[in-house]
């Protein structure tokens, strides 16, 4: 197979979707690969490093989607890679389809067979392409919650941990998997008061477990979110409801009774956001007001930290790539349930039903369109 990798074009994303091992690695399992020139800049791989590995430099974006059979990216594709799809073309990345209804219609009309890391799904119910990123994102939440609940960012001024003789300040997590249990090993690290909300007991038995009463859990409902979201000063959004999009947990008018400098994180946002409020921002310009309260809304967080990102990345999709590549999409969905669960679009078709039911679309079981 000719694998192509092409540059990221999304605002401020740095990574990229596969590294020079990777490369080596398809090489020796008898694959070309085509990187386009500076691909890996931002996160310090460079073209010499590509070549060494075995892949060949292209100049031009156009010419590597045209000629790769397979294109494995991190970001959705941007408008200006639409007209690059063709049929037939296997798309390895994030796609998050859900709130994306115009990306959508294009896949389907130019019968691209889009492979969306998001929802492959193993066994054991674990999603694990996004796992790394939602443990980046996680982390980063608090770090830049409480950079934006500095005075001079436009927060109302409060030290996350407080101080002897001050209370620190109170960090609310709504959702408790891989994002909100990172977020609150940092919020709990750094001294915060922090609530844990999920709708899932049993998630919440193991944290209460994990975080032995250094954080409060509580169930998922109307009453103890409000309760919890009025007097926070930072409120991180991490639910997740594979493949739909994200319920709106936090209501327009909960925003209003916040205190006046509260910061939102809504790391959600790439599945439309858990805060009626929300909608996403790029690290250009990532923040927002609504009721005097900050919005942090940035779909693609780990772009900041690309050192960190893209080998968290690539370490976790390319087993899944290899498996692409020698066996076809097709002879890897037969043998692989999680990779099957991953395709959500597939000649012309919608094979994934969350995507369909979050845009009014019919779907077909991909076994049945092959
Ligand atoms: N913005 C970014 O850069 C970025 C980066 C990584 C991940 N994400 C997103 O963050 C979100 C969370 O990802 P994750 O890996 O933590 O998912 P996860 O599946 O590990 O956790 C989601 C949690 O939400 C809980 N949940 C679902 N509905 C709920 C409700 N109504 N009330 C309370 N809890 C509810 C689930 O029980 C689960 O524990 C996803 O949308 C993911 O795509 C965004």
């Amino acid at each position: 197979m000719i694998i192509g990798v092409p540059k990221e074009i999304k605002d401020h994303e740095t990574r990229v979707g596969l590294v020079p091992s990777g490369v080596t690695a398809l090489r020796q399992a008898g694959h070309e690969v085509l990187v386009e020139t500076h691909a890996g800049e931002g996160s310090s791989i460079t073209d010499r490093e590509y070549i060494e590995a075995g892949a060949a430099i292209l100049e031009s974006a156009a010419e590597l989607w045209g000629r790769a059979d397979l294109v494995v990216k991190v970001k959705e594709p941007q408008p200006a890679e639409y007209p690059c799809f063709r049929p037939g073309l296997i798309l390895f990345t994030y796609l998050h389809l859900a709130p994306q209804p115009e990306l959508t219609g294009r896949l389907l009309a130019a019968r691209v067979n889009g492979v969306a890391y998001e929802t492959i799904l193993e066994s054991d119910g674990s999603l694990p392409l996004l796992t790394p990123m939602s443990e980046v994102a996680g982390r980063m939440a608090v770090q830049v919650g409480a950079q934006y609940l500095e005075r001079p960012y436009g927060g109302r001024g409060i030290l996350l941990g407080g101080v002897p003789g001050v209370a620190p300040a109170n960090v609310v997590i709504l959702g408790g998997g891989v994002v909100g249990t990172n977020a609150a090993k940092m919020a709990v690290g750094m001294g915060a008061h922090v609530i844990l909300i999920d709708r899932n007991l049993n998630r919440l038995r193991e944290l209460d477990d994990i975080f032995g009463g250094r954080l409060v859990t509580m169930a998922s409902n109307s009453y103890t979110i409000s309760g919890s979201v009025l007097p926070a000063d930072l409120v991180i959004g991490s639910v997740l409801i594979p493949g739909a999009s994200a319920p709106k947990l936090v209501r327009r008018e909960m925003i209003a009774s916040m205190k006046r400098g509260a910061v939102v994180v809504d790391v959600a946002i790439d599945q439309g956001g858990c805060f009626e409020t929300s909608h996403a921002t790029t690290h250009t310009d990532p923040i927002f007001l609504v009721d005097g309260v900050l919005h942090y809304c940035v779909s693609n967080m780990p772009a900041a930290v690309p050192h960190t990102s893209t080998f968290a990345l690539t370490n976790a999709t390319f087993p899944y790539l290899l498996e692409l590549a020698n066996n076809g999409l097709e002879g890897a969905c037969r043998t692989h349930a999680a990779l099957r669960a991953g395709v959500n679009t597939y000649n012309g078709y919608v094979t994934h039903s969350g995507v369909a039911a979050s845009q009014g679309r019919e779907w077909r079981e991909l076994a049945a369109v092959e």
